[in-house]
């Protein structure tokens, strides 16, 4: 049984597909098998793959074929990863909710913006119905290009400090250039020379794997 962590946020650009494809590095350095669906519709991550592996690189996050997926409820059922995720379209859609049933966690990006903390707002009624149907489902925030004593960032963990079951993750990810442009010279992020960026990913991806295994 691999655990399922869907990466979603009804916003665009808010760093989806590069935290997904990151932590999905991070834990396949690790040594886990990691798998990825990707579902969104840019193929952020199903291009950089490709294009590393075109190049003869045998890229050890590997992409699951939505075509011979038979339903969503198989990946849960799937023996050949420990970890798989799943990359989502900027947009709420039924086919959301019904990879959220299968999740054990739903991981949200956001940036530290009033805008975006007001969309994020407006989708968590989604998100609680979502975890009432599974009830094994988690949701974790992180907030990603984050800036430095920002008032923004400190009411997101003020809104969710009294959820059970909203987690605003102590790891958080600054705005680093790092992320834009790694994927020309490496496949992977912990490839570089980027102490800080690599620990925050590391930071994040053994924050999450604690919650998952608590
Ligand atoms: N921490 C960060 N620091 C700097 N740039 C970042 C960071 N995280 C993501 N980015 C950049 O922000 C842009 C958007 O990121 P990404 O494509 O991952 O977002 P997304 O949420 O998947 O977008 P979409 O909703 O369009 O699928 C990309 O250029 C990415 O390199
Ligand atoms: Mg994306």
């Amino acid at each position: 049984m691999a655990f399922i962590i869907t990466v979603a946020n009804a916003k665009g650009g808010v760093g989806k597909s590069t935290v997904a494809y990151s932590l999905a590095c991070y834990y396949a350095k690790r040594g886990a098998s990691v798998g990825i669906l990707d579902e969104d519709i840019q193929q952020t991550i199903t291009d950089n793959i490709n294009a590393w592996e075109d190049q003869g690189v045998d890229v050890p996050v590997k992409l699951i074929d939505k075509d011979n997926l038979p339903s969503y409820q198989s990946l849960a059922d799937n023996e050949e990863f420990d970890m798989i995720f799943v990359d989502t379209p900027p947009v709420l859609t039924t086919q959301l909710e019904t990879i959220y049933d299968i999740s054990d966690m739903v991981l949200i990006p956001i940036k530290p913006s009033t805008s975006d903390y007001n969309s994020l707002m407006r989708s968590i009624d989604t998100l609680k119905s979502a975890m009432n149907r599974n009830t094994d489902m988690l949701t974790a925030i992180v907030i990603n290009m984050a800036v430095k004593s920002s008032k923004v960032q400190d009411s997101f963990r003020e809104a969710f400090k009294t959820e059970d079951r909203i987690k605003v993750l102590d790891a958080e990810l600054a705005n680093r250039v790092i992320h834009t442009k790694y994927i020309l010279d490496s496949y992977s992020l912990f490839d570089t020379a980027d102490k800080a960026a690599k620990e925050e990913m590391a930071a994040l991806g053994d924050e999450i794997y604690y919650l998952l295994t608590l």
